[in-house]
């Protein structure tokens, strides 16, 4: 009962202010993508933005929305690259354990979109 009041409650909350979807809501995304999404905001967000139009809190790194639309960049050349840490740049000191990889670049690949162009 109380969980139908809570989902009364936000669909209303929603509805109500029309305020964008936060990421972690978005149910397009499939269960690989979503844990890709919470895992890039726990290990990766205090660097790179990585959700939609948002500038990076560091600016050397860029936007994963920025990454993903780079031409030739796909789910699997991101897994390429986080497979292999000796591709990282310096301050990506860390490995990416093998099955998040899979998962980030589920999500990595869902913020590509034709005609995109970079925040400023
Ligand atoms: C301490 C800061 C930091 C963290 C944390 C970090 N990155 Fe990065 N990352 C960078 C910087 C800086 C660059 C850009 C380096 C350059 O362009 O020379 C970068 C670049 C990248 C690139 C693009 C590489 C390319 O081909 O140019 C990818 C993909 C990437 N990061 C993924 C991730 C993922 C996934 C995570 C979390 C698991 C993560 N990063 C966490 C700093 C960070």
């Amino acid at each position: 009962m109380s969980r139908f009041i809570a989902i009364a409650a936000l669909v209303l909350a929603t509805g109500a202010t029309a305020a964008p979807i936060p990421a972690q809501h978005r149910t397009h995304l499939s269960a690989g993508a979503r844990r890709g999404l919470a895992f890039a905001q726990q290990r990766c967000a205090a660097c790179h933005a990585v959700t939609e139009n948002r500038t990076s809190p560091n600016p050397e790194s860029p936007s994963f929305e920025d990454i993903t639309n780079r031409p030739g960049v796909t789910r699997f050349t991101l897994r390429q690259f986080l497979r292999d840490s000796h591709n990282y740049p310096a301050a990506m000191n860390f490995r990416v354990e093998a099955a998040r990889i899979r998962d980030l670049a589920d999500y990595i690949v869902t913020m590509k979109k034709a005609g995109y162009r970079p925040v400023m």
